[in-house]
């Protein structure tokens, strides 16, 4: 179904419309701690904002509407050629918590700071994003970090730590690391070049969507 999309989303011109219509009842107001930010439907996980520790709507697991995402694209990336597979999907805030720990007893905070979130900070917590490999390891460098780069956006996944938005996202350049923000979301911000952060900054500017 990514293909209908993409053709909606050529043929519309007020692409901000659908955007608002498809997620006007999903709007929340951020409490830390408590409760989360709430973007038109999309969950909002970075430095600033954060999870509460119990926070668990998927029920540990990755999201049913991720997996089939994934799926689709996974059977698209074969015709290719490709091979690509979730290597960490779910992680609990305790999950989270030993491995920032880790990190920091490896490399210190302040560098640990530049690539791991800390515990309520992590978007693996959520369900809905995806760490990705070839089926030898890692993705770096591979043909799949090429083509996930270009394709993913069609089935609903955004690149979401770009070498060239570090001073954005405040995290180092991830080729793994997906978020499924679904469509047609992240074909905007593929085509305007938008990382999450500026993606709700352009909503806010064109009044998409109103939030304090
Ligand atoms: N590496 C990403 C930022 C995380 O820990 O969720
Ligand atoms: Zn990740």
């Amino acid at each position: 179904h990514a293909d209908e999309y993409i053709s909606v989303y050529e043929e519309i011109e007020n692409i901000e419309e659908v955007v608002v219509n498809k997620f006007e009842d999903k709007k929340s107001e951020y409490i830390e701690g408590e409760k989360p930010l709430y973007v038109d439907g999309m969950i909002v996980v970075n430095k600033q904002y954060g999870l509460p520790k119990d926070f668990n709507p998927s029920g540990g697991k990755i999201e049913n509407e991720v997996i089939e995402a994934f799926e689709e694209m996974k059977e698209a990336a074969k015709k290719d050629g490709i091979t690509i597979n979730i290597r960490s999907g779910y992680r609990s805030y305790n999950t989270q918590k030993q491995l920032y720990n880790a990190f920091v007893r490896r490399d210190g905070e302040e560098e640990a700071n530049r690539y791991s979130a800390k515990p309520g900070y992590s978007e693996h917590q959520t369900g809905l994003a995806v760490d990705i490999g070839t089926t030898t390891g890692k993705i770096e460098g591979t043909v799949a970090e090429r083509w996930l780069a270009k394709n993913a956006a069609s089935y609903g996944f955004i690149l979401r730590y770009p070498s060239h938005k570090v001073n954005v996202t405040k995290i180092e350049f991830e080729p793994w690391h997906f978020r499924y923000v679904g469509l047609p979301h992240s074909l905007i911000m593929q085509e305007h070049d938008l990382v999450f952060e500026e993606y709700i900054e352009f909503l806010k500017d064109n009044e998409v969507i109103k939030y304090e």
